[in-house]
């Protein structure tokens, strides 16, 4: 993509806030940020709640954070954690990814750093979309 010079600087943003995650139940900390078609990064971390299934993903409360800044297209999404397995986004959030990118870029980060990109498509063929 075009915007692939803005990598570095989401993979960064992307690891620096995981510090903000606010997981006390199960000491998963997750954090993710959405680059918009547009160039400008929006940061979410997973945040749970006593009530378990209440929690949002770290990816669906950054793309709650771009949506409400009036973003429209997601060209790539972030998610790095702290374990040296890469973390893929949840099924509830590929979903919620293709609902405003038709193929985005996943960036996964490990703990040591290391990046794999992926295409939503890989992870969630065939989605559903209504044509209205
Ligand atoms: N989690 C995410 O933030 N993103 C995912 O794609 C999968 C799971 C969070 C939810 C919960 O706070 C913790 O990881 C453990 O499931």
């Amino acid at each position: 993509s075009i915007l692939k010079k803005h990598y570095k600087e989401l993979t960064e943003k992307t690891i620096k806030n995981l510090k903000f995650s606010y997981s006390p139940y199960s000491e998963f900390k997750v954090s993710s940020s959405v680059l918009s078609d547009s160039g400008k990064i929006f940061t979410g971390v997973n945040i749970e709640n006593s009530s378990y299934s209440l929690t949002l993903c770290a990816e669906t409360s950054a793309i709650a954070n771009a949506i409400s800044k009036g973003v429209k297209k997601i060209n790539a999404v972030a998610i790095f954690t702290d374990s040296e397995e890469f973390v893929f986004p949840c099924g509830a959030c590929r979903q919620r990814i293709s609902e405003f990118s038709d193929n985005a870029d996943i960036i996964l980060i490990n703990s040591k750093r290391k990046i794999k990109i992926l295409k939503l498509k890989s992870l969630l063929p065939n989605s559903f979309k209504l044509n209205l």
